[in-house]
């Protein structure tokens, strides 16, 4: 049986290529009859700066932006990470195990620690712990992520193998990556070299899940392109990032492989291209958007659904994080 967690962070809007990239999946292998896990990591978001006052709201945006995206709360588990108390525990007992040099080469606290590394905190430092103990806490066997996420989920089952050598056990499963491959890739809008992301400036290179349909058309209208008109075949679609980028969207949108989109559109402009772009991400995102807003607008029925969430991983969690400390020898009341 297949266990999936997977997490975002509740530190800025989702985009397309959240939802393209990571939720889309997340739905289909919910639909697959995976038992699926799905967190909103609010402790990670707080190892960047981050407003407490919006901390909360971020938090149901990201939960609203799960079911609007297709995720069924009564079957699958939607919740916050802060709310079930054994992320933290289990992240302190694997830190134990984690490796500083290991931890050193994660390439994404270089990022973000930027230049002065001696002044980034410890927490942006363990974030790898932390996430290990996410997805070991559940005994996940399959975590969807995208490439950047990769060297993460290595440290997770390296931690999983050095706890079940070091008290000689078989208690953590080896979660494996689920690598949600290169045709959901979605690049930036104005450089498509680049990951589309929720940091980049220029609010022009992404769609974000809540923007209405003028903002979308503006966006793929101004998209950056080249003068050629579309390839039909996929080796010529390769060396042109930009076109790539436009043409695995409109494939991925209309759930169809680039080559079919190729043969539709081989030898038209982006001028005839872009337009039809439009209609389609605006029909699939805008029902999204709507049913967003809507579950905004009633945060009490979001708070349930994540109280409910919190329960049914809780039920997991717990367990496992007794059964950790008893190995590793804690006492515990008679
Ligand atoms: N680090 C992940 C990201 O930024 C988020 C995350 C935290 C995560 N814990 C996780 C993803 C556990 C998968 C499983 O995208």
């Amino acid at each position: 049986m297949k266990r999936i967690l997977s997490c975002m962070q509740p530190t800025s809007h989702l985009h397309l290529g959240n939802y393209l990239g990571a939720l889309k999946n997340w739905v289909r292998l919910q639909e697959e009859g995976a038992e699926c896990f799905y967190g909103v990591v609010d402790l990670h978001a707080i190892t960047v700066d981050y407003d407490p006052a919006q901390l909360k709201d971020a938090t149901r945006e990201i939960a609203a932006a799960y079911i609007a995206g297709g995720v069924n709360p009564y079957n699958s588990a939607i919740f916050v990470q802060s709310a079930v108390a054994g992320h933290s525990q289990l992240m302190w007992l694997l830190a134990t195990m984690a490796q500083m040099g290991k931890l050193e080469r994660m390439t994404q606290f270089k990022d973000k620690a930027g230049k002065d590394k001696e002044r980034a905190g410890l927490g942006l430092f363990a974030y790898p712990v932390l996430m290990a103990a996410d997805i070991l806490l559940y005994r996940a066997t399959h975590v969807p992520v995208g490439e950047d996420q990769k060297q993460h989920l290595e440290l997770a089952r390296d931690i999983a193998s050095t706890f079940n050598t070091r008290y000689k056990v078989d208690h953590f499963i080896q979660p494996e990556p689920y690598i949600m491959g290169a045709a959901t890739r979605v690049m930036s809008l104005r450089d498509g070299t680049q990951k589309m992301s929720k940091s980049a400036e220029s609010d022009l290179s992404r769609i974000n899940l809540t923007d209405d349909a003028d903002a979308i058309a503006n966006k793929i209208k101004r998209a950056k392109t080249d003068s050629e008109p579309l390839p039909d075949n996929m080796n010529a679609l390769k060396t042109r990032p930009e076109a790539l980028n436009l043409v695995t969207i409109y494939a991925a949108l209309a759930d169809k492989s680039p080559e079919k989109i190729l043969n539709q559109f081989a030898g038209k402009q982006f001028s005839e291209f872009k337009p039809k772009l439009s209609e389609l991400a605006v029909s699939k995102l805008a029902p999204i958007t709507a049913r967003m807003n809507e579950l905004m607008s009633d945060k009490e029925e979001i708070d349930r659904i994540l109280a409910k969430g919190a329960q049914r991983a809780r039920a997991v969690a717990e367990p496992v994080l007794k059964e950790t400390m008893d190995i590793m020898g804690f006492w515990k009341a008679p």
